[in-house]
This record gives structure tokens, sequence and C-alpha cells, in this order.
């Protein structure tokens, strides 16, 4: 007898994306498809030291349960931080999450109810879309150019939904998978035009740190520290890709009483996140240790971008576009509509390589000429291999 599950678990579909993320896992690949943190370039080293130099009682503390809204240092930590990029936390609260996963869960789980809509970016990043659909939400996308969502498309898109949408979840800097930026002119008029509407912005952020060059910086301004609370903003951020995403840790700030339902929701789902990364995590800030590592980061991706897209460059054929990225871990190609990324998939797990389709980030699950390259977790020197394998799978499915 098949099981009862709930709607919810019914709508949890097995997916050709779910068949195409187990084999793009193989380790024997070379494989862009994973959203993973550059391995080799782990902290393993200070990560050791920290915990070395810890107090036992801060060991014990590290070992035991903690508190929903995540370890105090830890808060005034991340308070500082989100300060010094203009986030006003005096009347804000915030809370620690189990990644920036779960704080995009938190909000999804507070605000919707069935059938509810949430607009997003075409594309968008896929674990946002599925926490959405988990709730019983209907997501609706709408296109981007290369500064970000394009404003009067979300305001047409809007109107005509036929009903208040509940959340427009976004993803401006550095974006998944779309490897893009918002420009500045572009975030102003997008928190004039969504001024006096009653919608929350969730406002998803965990690649701002990883420009490429000091003077990109600017760009990484949030919409959050923009807004003068003139609009509900939920800022979520993440250690995923600037410590490690094994310490499951991200942030949530928004108004007080956005963040009380969430920690309530949050009670009942993990109690706390991990006191022990938390810990490391708190020392590793207050130690002063991230700006050194953060640098060899931007250092070591930007390097890696380069090499992809000068691949791409020389290998391609005409008609497909790509993203040129700024920062981040990601590379969006647009191949011509007639193709089908999971043809250029198959051909490309066959030479070795893998990538995610574009299907897994379109918001209807449909749109497919599309394709993510990651080049955040390929050795420098496997890069330039893997792409002659990806480009000459395009090649084999161009139509002549
Ligand atoms: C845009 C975006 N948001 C959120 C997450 C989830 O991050 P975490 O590992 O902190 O849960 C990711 C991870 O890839 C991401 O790309």
């Amino acid at each position: 007898m098949t099981p009862s599950f709930s709607q919810s678990a019914q709508g949890m579909r097995s997916s050709e994306i779910r068949r195409i993320m187990k084999l793009a896992g193989d380790p024997s690949l070379i494989s862009f498809a994973g959203g993973s943190p550059g391995t080799s370039l782990l902290p393993v080293d200070i990560v050791d030291d920290l915990y070395g130099a810890l107090s036992t009682s801060a060991k014990r503390t590290a070992m035991q349960y903690g508190a929903t809204e995540g370890y105090q240092p830890l808060i005034a930590e991340i308070g500082r931080y989100l300060e010094s990029k203009g986030i006003s936390t005096k009347d804000q609260g915030l809370i620690v999450t189990t990644g920036a996963q779960q704080a995009i869960n938190l909000v999804a789980k507070v605000f919707l109810d069935p059938g509810d809509v949430v607009v997003t970016e075409y594309p968008s990043f896929i674990g946002a879309l599925a926490a959405f659909k988990s709730y019983g939400a209907e997501t609706v996308g709408v296109p981007m150019d290369n500064n970000g969502i394009i404003v009067p498309e979300l305001l047409k898109t809007l109107d005509r939904l036929g009903k208040k949408a509940k959340i427009l979840y976004l993803t401006p800097y550095f974006h998944n998978p779309a490897g893009i930026i918002y420009g500045a002119d572009r975030k102003r008029q997008l928190l004039d035009a969504l001024k006096g509407r009653d919608i929350i912005l969730l406002e998803d952020d965990p690649y701002g740190e990883l420009y490429f060059d000091a003077a990109d910086k600017p760009l990484t301004a949030t919409m959050k520290s923009m807004s003068n609370h003139s609009i509900n903003i939920c800022y979520t951020g993440s250690f995923a890709k600037i410590f490690g995403p094994g310490m499951r840790l991200g942030w949530l700030c928004a108004s007080p009483e956005i963040i009380d339902k969430c920690q309530l929701a949050k009670q009942s789902m993990d109690a706390c996140s991990p006191t022990f990364t938390q810990v490391l995590a708190a020392e590793f800030l207050s130690k002063g240790k991230m700006p050194d590592y953060l640098e060899g980061l931007r250092v070591a991706y930007k390097r890696r971008a380069g090499i992809m897209l000068n691949s791409l460059a020389e290998l391609m054929p005409k008609g497909v576009s790509w993203t040129t990225p700024k920062g981040g871990f990601y590379i969006w190609v647009t191949l011509p509509e007639y193709m089908d990324s999971s043809d250029v998939f198959q051909k490309a797990f066959e030479g070795g390589t893998a990538f995610v389709i574009g299907s897994a980030f379109d918001p209807a699950g449909k749109k497919n000429n599309c394709l993510r390259l990651a080049f955040s977790n390929t050795p420098a020197e496997d890069i330039e291999r893997g792409m002659e394998v990806v480009c000459d799978a395009v090649k084999a499915c161009v139509k002549n």
C-alpha cells in the first residue's frame, strides 16, 4: 500500500533534474555542476587553529544545545558585519539559521499558504524555488537583463496576477545561476516601484563578498541598506561560500515581528543551528580572519572565471551567448532556442564533464535552452580541459 503522504510531499516529484544532479556528482567527472566553494580553498588550517585555541569551557559550549536565535557572540559579530554594510540592525531582528537555505525556508513557512504566489527572477535559485513550492506556492518568473530583474516586466507581472504576490525573491549580488550583479540604478528603480506595495522582498545575498575587483565592491550595496525600511525586506546571508558550506550557517535580518515568527518556526525545525560551528564562526570573525581569507578567495575565483570565459570565447559556436561575472561562482550560457540543454548534458557527460541544465532554474520548470557553469570548485588546470568537452557537446547539437 502506498503511504498516505501529505499534499506537500506528494508535490515533491522525482525529476530529470534530480537524475542529472546525481550523475553530476560523480567524482570522476570534471564537474561544473555544484554550487560549491573550491574544496582546496576551504580554510581548514584556520579552523584547526581556531579550535585549538578555544578554552575547555568554550569547547563544552560548542558541544551543547544553544539558543534558537543563535550563539550570542556570533549574533553580535554578524550584527557588526551588517552594520559595516550599512544595514542598521538597531530596530531589526537577527537570527542565525542553518544555512541561507533555512532562512529562505523560514520566510516561506511563515508567509505562504497553498496557492500563494511568489515572484522570482527568471532564472532563479533551485533551492529557493523548491522551498516555495514545498508550501504549495506558485512561482512566477520575471526576466532579467545584465543589470537585474526588468522592473517594467515585474510591475506588469504583479498587476497581471489577479492576486497579491506574497514574496518577491531576488538574488541581486552575483546571481545564482545568472552570474550578474544588479546595477545601482536598477536597485533604486526597484525600491521606488515596490514602495507602498504589500509584498515581502526576500533579498538573498550569499555571494556579495566575492567580487573579483575592489572597484566593484560598491555594487554590492544592499537594498536592505538603501531602503530606509520603506519596504519590508528580509535579508539573508550565509557562511557557506565564505567559510564553508559544511558549517551549515547563515543568517536572517528582518523586522522584529518577522524574526519572532521565524524563530518560532525554527524551534520546531531544528531547535538551534549547530553550536559547534557557530562558536568557530564567531572566532573566525572576532579574530579578524575573514578579510585575508576573502582576499585569497577573490583572487582564486577571478582566475577560474577568467579561464572559463577565455574557453567560451575561443570554443563556443556562433549563436551561443553567456554572462560575464564580476564575482561569485557562475556563468549562465544561453544556447540557440531550438537546443535542449539536456541533450548537451548527455553528450558532455559521456565526455566526462557535467553542468546543470537550464530548466532546473526556471520557475515554470520548462525553458531548457540555457545551462549553468560553476567555475568555483574546479582547479584552474582542469577548467580548459572540461570546457573543451562542454563546447564540443554544444557543437554536436548545432543544427546546420
Ligand atoms: C542564491 C543562494 N541562496 C541560498 C543558498 C543556500 O546557501 P546555504 O548553503 O547557506 O544554505 C545558495 C546555495 O547555493 C544559493 O546559491
